[in-house]
Protein backbone atom coordinates (compact mmCIF):
# COMPACT_ATOMS: atom_id res chain seq x y z
CA UNK A 1 0.00 0.00 0.00
CA UNK A 2 1.41 3.12 -1.03
CA UNK A 3 1.95 5.83 1.91
CA UNK A 4 -0.37 8.90 2.18
CA UNK A 5 0.76 11.91 1.91
CA UNK A 6 0.08 15.45 0.74
CA UNK A 7 0.73 17.21 -2.68
CA UNK A 8 -0.40 20.59 -4.02
CA UNK A 9 -2.65 19.89 -7.81
CA UNK A 10 -3.26 22.68 -9.98
CA UNK A 11 -6.67 23.05 -10.50
CA UNK A 12 -6.33 24.57 -13.47
CA UNK A 13 -4.73 21.80 -15.76
CA UNK A 14 -4.01 19.25 -13.07
CA UNK A 15 0.06 19.10 -12.53
CA UNK A 16 1.13 18.14 -9.46
CA UNK A 17 3.60 19.46 -7.32
CA UNK A 18 5.45 18.84 -3.93
CA UNK A 19 5.42 22.09 -2.59
CA UNK A 20 2.89 24.82 -2.14
CA UNK A 21 3.53 28.04 -4.96
CA UNK A 22 1.50 30.91 -5.44
CA UNK A 23 1.75 30.41 -8.88
CA UNK A 24 1.59 26.79 -11.28
CA UNK A 25 4.45 26.32 -13.01
CA UNK A 26 3.01 24.42 -15.62
CA UNK A 27 0.11 26.65 -16.71
CA UNK A 28 1.55 29.57 -15.24
CA UNK A 29 -2.22 30.46 -13.66
CA UNK A 30 -2.12 31.88 -9.99
CA UNK A 31 -3.27 30.28 -6.53
CA UNK A 32 -4.54 27.57 -8.56
CA UNK A 33 -2.52 25.22 -6.03
CA UNK A 34 -4.57 22.86 -3.28
CA UNK A 35 -3.64 20.51 -1.35
CA UNK A 36 -4.92 17.06 -1.92
CA UNK A 37 -4.26 13.62 -0.66
CA UNK A 38 -2.04 11.44 -3.36
CA UNK A 39 -3.01 7.74 -1.46
CA UNK A 40 -5.63 7.81 -4.47
CA UNK A 41 -4.96 11.15 -6.05
CA UNK A 42 -3.75 11.53 -9.73
CA UNK A 43 -0.25 10.84 -9.03
CA UNK A 44 -1.88 7.58 -8.07
CA UNK A 45 -2.98 4.62 -10.99
CA UNK A 46 -4.39 1.72 -9.71
CA UNK A 47 -0.83 0.58 -10.25
CA UNK A 48 0.59 1.99 -7.15
CA UNK A 49 -2.27 0.31 -4.63
CA UNK A 50 -1.74 -3.16 -6.36
CA UNK A 51 2.09 -3.19 -6.44
CA UNK A 52 3.45 -4.68 -9.62
CA UNK A 53 1.17 -7.08 -10.88
CA UNK A 54 1.95 -9.08 -13.77
CA UNK A 55 0.84 -7.56 -17.17
CA UNK A 56 -2.58 -10.04 -18.65
CA UNK A 57 -2.50 -10.22 -22.61
CA UNK A 58 -5.52 -8.86 -24.35
CA UNK A 59 -7.04 -10.23 -27.24
CA UNK A 60 -6.11 -8.47 -29.83
CA UNK A 61 -8.63 -7.68 -33.09
CA UNK A 62 -9.31 -6.45 -36.56
CA UNK A 63 -10.46 -3.30 -37.82
CA UNK A 64 -12.87 -4.35 -39.43
CA UNK A 65 -15.52 -6.60 -37.77
CA UNK A 66 -18.98 -6.56 -36.69
CA UNK A 67 -20.74 -3.26 -35.32
CA UNK A 68 -24.09 -4.42 -33.12
CA UNK A 69 -26.46 -1.51 -33.31
CA UNK A 70 -26.77 1.71 -34.92
CA UNK A 71 -23.81 3.89 -33.78
CA UNK A 72 -25.48 7.17 -33.33
CA UNK A 73 -28.56 7.65 -31.21
CA UNK A 74 -30.65 10.64 -33.40
CA UNK A 75 -32.83 12.80 -31.09
CA UNK A 76 -34.77 14.62 -33.86
CA UNK A 77 -33.32 18.04 -32.35
CA UNK A 78 -31.58 18.85 -35.45
CA UNK A 79 -29.55 21.93 -34.55
CA UNK A 80 -28.32 19.50 -31.40
CA UNK A 81 -27.48 16.67 -33.64
CA UNK A 82 -25.96 19.39 -36.38
CA UNK A 83 -23.80 19.66 -33.45
CA UNK A 84 -22.75 16.35 -32.34
CA UNK A 85 -22.43 15.51 -35.99
CA UNK A 86 -25.49 13.27 -36.42
CA UNK A 87 -26.32 12.59 -33.03
CA UNK A 88 -24.96 11.00 -29.99
CA UNK A 89 -22.19 8.34 -30.59
CA UNK A 90 -22.73 4.98 -28.23
CA UNK A 91 -20.08 4.27 -26.17
CA UNK A 92 -18.47 7.37 -26.74
CA UNK A 93 -18.19 10.72 -23.56
CA UNK A 94 -19.59 14.39 -24.64
CA UNK A 95 -18.71 16.84 -22.61
CA UNK A 96 -21.33 20.57 -23.02
CA UNK A 97 -19.98 23.17 -21.52
CA UNK A 98 -21.40 26.72 -20.89
CA UNK A 99 -21.92 29.26 -18.48
CA UNK A 100 -24.40 28.92 -15.46
CA UNK A 101 -27.74 29.87 -16.42
CA UNK A 102 -27.12 29.41 -20.29
CA UNK A 103 -29.23 26.80 -20.73
CA UNK A 104 -27.04 23.56 -20.73
CA UNK A 105 -29.68 22.02 -18.61
CA UNK A 106 -32.81 22.73 -20.43
CA UNK A 107 -30.91 21.69 -23.91
CA UNK A 108 -30.43 18.16 -22.13
CA UNK A 109 -34.05 17.87 -20.65
CA UNK A 110 -35.24 18.20 -23.85
CA UNK A 111 -32.93 16.08 -25.55
CA UNK A 112 -33.54 13.39 -22.92
CA UNK A 113 -37.45 13.62 -23.66
CA UNK A 114 -36.80 13.46 -27.22
CA UNK A 115 -35.00 10.25 -27.23
CA UNK A 116 -36.75 8.95 -24.61
CA UNK A 117 -40.28 9.24 -26.63
CA UNK A 118 -37.94 7.75 -29.54
CA UNK A 119 -38.36 4.74 -27.52
CA UNK A 120 -34.16 5.15 -25.91
CA UNK A 121 -33.93 4.33 -21.97
CA UNK A 122 -32.72 7.69 -20.85
CA UNK A 123 -31.41 8.43 -17.05
CA UNK A 124 -31.07 12.23 -16.17
CA UNK A 125 -28.85 12.72 -12.94
CA UNK A 126 -28.75 15.59 -11.62
CA UNK A 127 -26.26 16.70 -8.91
CA UNK A 128 -26.91 20.23 -8.70
CA UNK A 129 -31.16 20.25 -8.32
CA UNK A 130 -33.68 18.09 -6.55
CA UNK A 131 -35.87 16.28 -8.24
CA UNK A 132 -38.97 18.95 -7.42
CA UNK A 133 -36.91 21.34 -9.47
CA UNK A 134 -35.91 19.36 -12.66
CA UNK A 135 -39.67 18.43 -12.70
CA UNK A 136 -40.83 21.82 -12.63
CA UNK A 137 -38.45 22.57 -15.52
CA UNK A 138 -39.98 19.36 -17.50
CA UNK A 139 -43.17 20.83 -16.81
CA UNK A 140 -42.71 24.37 -18.28
CA UNK A 141 -40.81 22.48 -21.23
CA UNK A 142 -43.80 20.11 -21.55
CA UNK A 143 -41.58 17.18 -21.23
CA UNK A 144 -43.11 16.08 -17.92
CA UNK A 145 -44.86 13.23 -19.69
CA UNK A 146 -41.56 11.24 -21.42
CA UNK A 147 -40.40 8.44 -20.20
CA UNK A 148 -36.85 9.82 -19.01
CA UNK A 149 -35.40 8.01 -15.96
CA UNK A 150 -34.29 10.67 -13.46
CA UNK A 151 -32.25 11.07 -10.19
CA UNK A 152 -30.57 13.61 -7.68
CA UNK A 153 -27.07 12.18 -6.58
CA UNK A 154 -23.44 13.21 -6.88
CA UNK A 155 -21.75 9.58 -5.79
CA UNK A 156 -20.36 7.69 -9.11
CA UNK A 157 -20.49 4.36 -7.90
CA UNK A 158 -24.12 4.51 -6.43
CA UNK A 159 -24.80 6.20 -9.78
CA UNK A 160 -23.00 3.16 -11.42
CA UNK A 161 -24.78 0.77 -9.22
CA UNK A 162 -28.75 2.47 -10.21
CA UNK A 163 -27.86 2.17 -13.85
CA UNK A 164 -26.63 -1.39 -13.93
CA UNK A 165 -29.91 -2.30 -13.05
CA UNK A 166 -32.57 -3.47 -15.60
CA UNK A 167 -31.44 -2.40 -19.28
CA UNK A 168 -28.44 -0.57 -20.27
CA UNK A 169 -29.63 2.97 -20.90
CA UNK A 170 -29.30 4.38 -24.82
CA UNK A 171 -27.95 8.27 -22.73
CA UNK A 172 -27.18 8.87 -19.22
CA UNK A 173 -27.00 12.21 -18.65
CA UNK A 174 -24.53 13.68 -15.47
CA UNK A 175 -25.73 17.26 -14.79
CA UNK A 176 -22.84 18.49 -13.87
CA UNK A 177 -18.96 17.38 -13.58
CA UNK A 178 -18.31 19.25 -11.01
CA UNK A 179 -20.75 18.18 -8.28
CA UNK A 180 -19.59 13.94 -9.17
CA UNK A 181 -17.52 12.36 -6.52
CA UNK A 182 -16.13 8.96 -6.09
CA UNK A 183 -15.07 6.91 -3.58
CA UNK A 184 -11.90 6.38 -5.20
CA UNK A 185 -10.71 9.87 -4.93
CA UNK A 186 -10.66 11.67 -1.07
CA UNK A 187 -10.29 15.46 -2.04
CA UNK A 188 -13.36 17.45 -2.31
CA UNK A 189 -16.49 17.38 -4.85
CA UNK A 190 -15.01 20.10 -7.27
CA UNK A 191 -11.16 19.65 -7.28
CA UNK A 192 -9.13 18.37 -9.84
CA UNK A 193 -8.90 14.91 -8.80
CA UNK A 194 -12.06 13.98 -8.12
CA UNK A 195 -13.74 15.78 -11.41
CA UNK A 196 -10.66 13.74 -13.16
CA UNK A 197 -11.38 10.54 -11.16
CA UNK A 198 -15.40 10.64 -11.39
CA UNK A 199 -14.99 11.30 -15.50
CA UNK A 200 -12.94 8.85 -15.42
CA UNK A 201 -15.34 6.33 -13.99
CA UNK A 202 -18.66 8.05 -16.26
CA UNK A 203 -15.67 7.58 -19.18
CA UNK A 204 -15.12 4.00 -18.72
CA UNK A 205 -18.48 2.97 -18.12
CA UNK A 206 -19.30 4.15 -22.01
CA UNK A 207 -17.22 2.72 -23.32
CA UNK A 208 -17.19 -1.30 -21.70
CA UNK A 209 -21.13 -0.88 -21.89
CA UNK A 210 -21.92 1.04 -25.06
CA UNK A 211 -24.22 3.57 -23.48
CA UNK A 212 -23.64 7.36 -24.54
CA UNK A 213 -22.59 9.40 -21.80
CA UNK A 214 -23.15 13.16 -21.55
CA UNK A 215 -21.17 15.06 -19.31
CA UNK A 216 -22.02 19.07 -18.22
CA UNK A 217 -19.33 21.37 -17.17
CA UNK A 218 -19.17 24.68 -15.98
CA UNK A 219 -17.30 27.58 -17.07
CA UNK A 220 -15.15 30.04 -15.99
CA UNK A 221 -14.99 33.59 -16.66
CA UNK A 222 -12.37 33.24 -19.15
CA UNK A 223 -14.02 30.50 -21.22
CA UNK A 224 -12.28 27.16 -19.65
CA UNK A 225 -14.23 24.49 -18.39
CA UNK A 226 -13.66 25.23 -14.85
CA UNK A 227 -11.05 23.04 -13.04
CA UNK A 228 -9.41 20.81 -15.02
CA UNK A 229 -9.00 21.21 -18.48
CA UNK A 230 -7.66 17.42 -18.42
CA UNK A 231 -11.13 16.27 -18.78
CA UNK A 232 -11.24 18.13 -22.16
CA UNK A 233 -8.51 15.71 -23.45
CA UNK A 234 -10.11 12.64 -22.46
CA UNK A 235 -13.96 12.87 -23.38
CA UNK A 236 -14.61 12.18 -27.24
CA UNK A 237 -16.49 15.50 -28.18
CA UNK A 238 -16.89 18.47 -26.42
CA UNK A 239 -19.83 20.76 -27.40
CA UNK A 240 -19.69 24.84 -26.00
CA UNK A 241 -22.81 26.41 -25.07
CA UNK A 242 -22.73 30.05 -25.40
CA UNK A 243 -24.70 33.41 -25.97
CA UNK A 244 -24.06 36.79 -25.05
CA UNK A 245 -26.43 38.12 -22.18
CA UNK A 246 -29.06 40.00 -23.18
CA UNK A 247 -29.55 38.05 -26.35
CA UNK A 248 -31.75 34.92 -26.34
CA UNK A 249 -30.29 32.69 -29.04
CA UNK A 250 -27.90 30.55 -27.54
CA UNK A 251 -25.19 29.31 -30.25
CA UNK A 252 -24.17 25.49 -29.50
CA UNK A 253 -20.45 25.02 -30.96
CA UNK A 254 -18.30 21.91 -31.50
CA UNK A 255 -14.50 21.99 -30.06
CA UNK A 256 -13.67 19.14 -30.51
CA UNK A 257 -15.19 15.95 -32.00
CA UNK A 258 -14.05 12.54 -32.48
CA UNK A 259 -16.37 11.02 -34.45
CA UNK A 260 -17.48 14.42 -36.69
CA UNK A 261 -16.77 17.59 -37.77
CA UNK A 262 -15.24 20.32 -35.68
CA UNK A 263 -16.73 23.31 -37.26
CA UNK A 264 -20.49 22.57 -36.63
CA UNK A 265 -22.42 25.15 -34.93
CA UNK A 266 -26.41 24.69 -33.90
CA UNK A 267 -28.65 27.87 -33.25
CA UNK A 268 -31.40 28.21 -30.48
CA UNK A 269 -33.48 30.92 -29.07
CA UNK A 270 -34.72 30.78 -25.26
CA UNK A 271 -38.24 31.30 -25.07
CA UNK A 272 -40.43 30.61 -22.41
CA UNK A 273 -40.77 27.37 -22.95
CA UNK A 274 -37.73 26.57 -23.86
CA UNK A 275 -35.16 26.24 -26.53
CA UNK A 276 -36.37 26.36 -30.01
CA UNK A 277 -34.53 25.91 -33.15
CA UNK A 278 -33.30 28.30 -35.40
CA UNK A 279 -32.83 26.92 -38.57
CA UNK A 280 -32.11 30.02 -40.43
CA UNK A 281 -29.90 31.67 -38.37
CA UNK A 282 -29.05 33.96 -40.66
CA UNK A 283 -32.42 36.30 -40.59
CA UNK A 284 -31.90 36.24 -36.67
CA UNK A 285 -28.15 37.83 -36.76
CA UNK A 286 -29.77 40.30 -39.66
CA UNK A 287 -32.88 41.44 -37.19
CA UNK A 288 -32.68 44.57 -36.75
CA UNK A 289 -30.75 45.95 -39.79
CA UNK A 290 -30.78 49.86 -40.42
CA UNK A 291 -29.57 49.74 -44.24
CA UNK A 292 -29.14 53.35 -44.78
CA UNK A 293 -26.06 53.67 -41.94
CA UNK A 294 -22.74 54.32 -42.96
CA UNK A 295 -20.22 51.51 -41.39
CA UNK A 296 -22.23 48.52 -41.54
CA UNK A 297 -21.24 45.73 -43.90
CA UNK A 298 -22.87 42.35 -44.82
CA UNK A 299 -20.36 39.29 -44.32
CA UNK A 300 -20.94 36.21 -45.92
CA UNK A 301 -19.40 33.82 -43.46
CA UNK A 302 -19.78 30.13 -42.88
CA UNK A 303 -20.09 27.88 -39.80
CA UNK A 304 -18.89 24.20 -40.98
CA UNK A 305 -20.95 23.26 -43.41
CA UNK A 306 -23.76 26.17 -43.45
CA UNK A 307 -23.45 29.44 -44.86
CA UNK A 308 -24.39 32.17 -41.70
CA UNK A 309 -24.76 36.44 -43.06
CA UNK A 310 -23.46 38.57 -40.34
CA UNK A 311 -23.73 42.55 -40.21
CA UNK A 312 -20.28 43.90 -39.47
CA UNK A 313 -20.49 47.39 -37.94
CA UNK A 314 -17.33 49.74 -37.68
CA UNK A 315 -17.66 53.08 -36.00
CA UNK A 316 -14.19 55.29 -36.71
CA UNK A 317 -14.55 58.88 -34.84
CA UNK A 318 -11.98 61.38 -34.58
CA UNK A 319 -9.80 60.50 -31.42
CA UNK A 320 -8.77 63.07 -28.94
CA UNK A 321 -6.23 60.86 -27.29
CA UNK A 322 -2.69 60.86 -28.21
CA UNK A 323 -3.14 56.84 -28.33
CA UNK A 324 -6.57 56.02 -30.51
CA UNK A 325 -8.66 53.41 -29.47
CA UNK A 326 -9.17 50.14 -30.81
CA UNK A 327 -12.00 48.10 -29.78
CA UNK A 328 -13.25 44.94 -30.99
CA UNK A 329 -16.46 42.73 -29.99
CA UNK A 330 -16.47 39.37 -31.85
CA UNK A 331 -13.56 39.37 -33.89
CA UNK A 332 -9.89 39.31 -33.51
CA UNK A 333 -8.16 42.48 -32.30
CA UNK A 334 -5.02 41.58 -33.92
CA UNK A 335 -7.01 40.17 -37.38
CA UNK A 336 -8.17 44.34 -37.13
CA UNK A 337 -4.71 45.65 -36.54
CA UNK A 338 -3.99 43.91 -39.81
CA UNK A 339 -6.59 45.43 -41.88
CA UNK A 340 -6.38 48.58 -40.55
CA UNK A 341 -2.04 48.96 -41.05
CA UNK A 342 -3.01 47.17 -45.11
CA UNK A 343 -5.62 50.13 -45.49
CA UNK A 344 -3.00 52.80 -44.19
CA UNK A 345 0.19 51.32 -46.28
CA UNK A 346 -1.79 50.44 -49.08
CA UNK A 347 -4.79 52.42 -50.06
CA UNK A 348 -3.61 55.54 -48.16
CA UNK A 349 -6.64 55.56 -45.91
CA UNK A 350 -5.42 57.19 -42.64
CA UNK A 351 -6.64 56.09 -39.28
CA UNK A 352 -4.12 57.02 -37.02
CA UNK A 353 -5.99 60.13 -35.49
CA UNK A 354 -9.39 58.27 -35.09
CA UNK A 355 -10.62 56.16 -32.97
CA UNK A 356 -12.07 52.64 -34.18
CA UNK A 357 -14.69 49.86 -32.99
CA UNK A 358 -15.65 47.10 -34.52
CA UNK A 359 -18.83 44.93 -33.72
CA UNK A 360 -20.03 41.88 -35.20
CA UNK A 361 -23.71 42.32 -34.34
CA UNK A 362 -26.32 40.11 -32.06
CA UNK A 363 -23.23 38.60 -30.23
CA UNK A 364 -22.04 36.56 -33.04
CA UNK A 365 -18.56 35.49 -32.87
CA UNK A 366 -16.34 35.25 -36.01
CA UNK A 367 -13.36 33.25 -36.24
CA UNK A 368 -12.98 32.97 -40.19
CA UNK A 369 -10.28 35.51 -42.21
CA UNK A 370 -12.74 35.64 -44.86
CA UNK A 371 -14.29 38.81 -42.84
CA UNK A 372 -11.18 40.43 -43.60
CA UNK A 373 -12.92 42.47 -46.85
CA UNK A 374 -16.36 43.13 -44.75
CA UNK A 375 -14.24 44.87 -42.07
CA UNK A 376 -12.15 46.50 -44.68
CA UNK A 377 -15.89 47.87 -46.04
CA UNK A 378 -17.01 48.82 -42.68
CA UNK A 379 -14.10 50.82 -41.87
CA UNK A 380 -13.81 52.73 -45.11
CA UNK A 381 -17.20 53.33 -45.48
CA UNK A 382 -17.72 54.66 -41.64
CA UNK A 383 -14.74 56.85 -42.69
CA UNK A 384 -16.03 58.48 -45.63
CA UNK A 385 -19.52 58.39 -44.28
CA UNK A 386 -20.76 56.82 -47.31
CA UNK A 387 -23.38 53.59 -46.56
CA UNK A 388 -22.52 50.29 -49.04
CA UNK A 389 -24.50 49.09 -51.17
CA UNK A 390 -27.87 47.36 -48.96
CA UNK A 391 -28.10 44.56 -51.16
CA UNK A 392 -24.65 43.90 -51.05
CA UNK A 393 -22.42 40.92 -49.23
CA UNK A 394 -18.64 40.99 -48.74
CA UNK A 395 -16.16 38.09 -47.93
CA UNK A 396 -12.92 37.23 -49.20
CA UNK A 397 -9.01 37.61 -46.95
CA UNK A 398 -6.84 40.57 -47.27
CA UNK A 399 -3.20 39.32 -47.50
CA UNK A 400 -0.39 41.55 -45.94
CA UNK A 401 0.69 43.12 -49.63
CA UNK A 402 -2.97 44.96 -49.94
CA UNK A 403 -4.12 41.51 -52.37
CA UNK A 404 -7.53 39.80 -51.82
CA UNK A 405 -7.40 36.18 -51.64
CA UNK A 406 -10.13 33.63 -52.59
CA UNK A 407 -11.86 31.90 -49.85
CA UNK A 408 -13.47 28.67 -49.74
CA UNK A 409 -17.81 27.88 -50.46
CA UNK A 410 -18.10 30.72 -52.90
CA UNK A 411 -20.65 29.53 -54.06
CA UNK A 412 -22.69 28.61 -51.16
CA UNK A 413 -22.54 32.06 -49.35
CA UNK A 414 -23.69 33.42 -52.79
CA UNK A 415 -26.55 31.05 -52.66
CA UNK A 416 -27.54 32.29 -48.82
CA UNK A 417 -26.93 36.06 -49.80
CA UNK A 418 -29.39 35.59 -52.42
CA UNK A 419 -31.80 33.49 -50.77
CA UNK A 420 -32.23 36.33 -48.35
CA UNK A 421 -32.26 39.36 -50.71
CA UNK A 422 -28.53 40.29 -51.34
CA UNK A 423 -28.27 40.93 -55.27
CA UNK A 424 -24.71 41.66 -55.25
CA UNK A 425 -21.34 40.71 -53.91
CA UNK A 426 -17.85 41.69 -53.19
CA UNK A 427 -15.37 38.74 -53.67
CA UNK A 428 -12.47 37.90 -54.87
CA UNK A 429 -11.61 37.73 -58.10
CA UNK A 430 -10.27 33.87 -58.85
CA UNK A 431 -13.74 32.59 -56.97
CA UNK A 432 -15.33 34.12 -60.42
CA UNK A 433 -14.03 31.13 -62.17
CA UNK A 434 -16.47 28.75 -60.13
CA UNK A 435 -19.92 28.56 -61.93
CA UNK A 436 -22.17 31.70 -61.30
CA UNK A 437 -18.95 33.80 -59.44
CA UNK A 438 -18.88 35.96 -61.96
CA UNK A 439 -22.30 36.53 -62.45
CA UNK A 440 -24.82 39.07 -61.52
CA UNK A 441 -23.61 42.84 -60.13
CA UNK A 442 -20.44 40.61 -58.76
CA UNK A 443 -17.17 43.02 -58.32
CA UNK A 444 -14.47 40.99 -57.70
CA UNK A 445 -11.52 43.43 -56.95
CA UNK A 446 -7.75 41.67 -56.59
CA UNK A 447 -6.49 44.44 -54.47
CA UNK A 448 -7.89 46.19 -51.60
CA UNK A 449 -7.20 49.43 -53.36
CA UNK A 450 -9.57 49.21 -56.14
CA UNK A 451 -12.58 48.43 -53.40
CA UNK A 452 -11.58 51.45 -51.40
CA UNK A 453 -11.72 53.60 -55.21
CA UNK A 454 -15.08 51.69 -55.72
CA UNK A 455 -17.07 53.02 -51.87
CA UNK A 456 -14.96 56.31 -52.61
CA UNK A 457 -16.02 56.75 -55.90
CA UNK A 458 -19.53 56.47 -54.72
CA UNK A 459 -19.49 59.95 -53.41
CA UNK A 460 -18.73 61.09 -57.03
CA UNK A 461 -21.41 59.14 -58.33
CA UNK A 462 -23.59 60.24 -56.45
CA UNK A 463 -22.66 63.99 -57.49
CA UNK A 464 -22.81 63.23 -60.65
CA UNK A 465 -25.95 61.88 -61.29
P1 LIG B 1 -30.61 26.24 -17.22
O1 LIG B 1 -30.88 25.19 -18.21
O2 LIG B 1 -30.97 25.96 -15.81
O3 LIG B 1 -29.07 26.69 -17.29
P2 LIG B 1 -27.74 25.89 -16.91
O4 LIG B 1 -28.09 24.47 -16.69
O5 LIG B 1 -26.84 26.11 -18.09
O6 LIG B 1 -27.18 26.54 -15.70
O7 LIG B 1 -31.31 27.56 -17.77
C1 LIG B 1 -31.51 28.59 -16.95
C2 LIG B 1 -32.04 29.83 -17.62
O8 LIG B 1 -32.90 29.62 -18.71
C3 LIG B 1 -32.79 30.57 -16.59
O9 LIG B 1 -32.25 31.86 -16.50
C4 LIG B 1 -34.20 30.58 -17.04
C5 LIG B 1 -34.10 30.33 -18.51
N1 LIG B 1 -35.23 29.56 -19.05
C6 LIG B 1 -36.10 30.15 -19.94
O10 LIG B 1 -35.96 31.33 -20.30
N2 LIG B 1 -37.13 29.40 -20.49
C7 LIG B 1 -37.32 28.11 -20.13
O11 LIG B 1 -38.26 27.48 -20.64
C8 LIG B 1 -36.43 27.51 -19.19
C9 LIG B 1 -36.59 26.08 -18.76
C10 LIG B 1 -35.38 28.27 -18.68
MG1 LIG C 1 -27.98 23.40 -14.92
Amino acid sequence: MAKSRTQFICQNCGTVHARWAGKCDACGEWNTLIEEGTSSGIGAGPSSLRSARKGRPVALTTLSGEIEEAPRIVSGISELDRATGGGFVRGSALLIGGDPGIGKSTLLTQAAAALALRGHRVVYVSGEEAVAQIRLRAQRLGADKTPVELAAETNVEDILATVAEGKRPDLLILDSIQTLWTDMADSAPGTVTQVRAASQAMIRYAKSTGAAVVLVGHVTKEGQIAGPRVVEHMVDGVLYFEGEGGHHYRILRTVKNRFGPTDEIGVFEMSDRGLREVANPSELFLGERSAAAPGAAVFAGMEGTRPVLVEIQALVAPSPLGTPRRAVVGWDSSRLSMVLAVLEAHCGVRFSQHDVYLNVAGGYRITEPAADLAVAAALVSSLTGLALPADCVYFGEISLSGAIRPVAHAQQRLKEAEKLGFARAVMPPSNGDEPGGGARGNFQPSTLSELVARIAGARARDADG
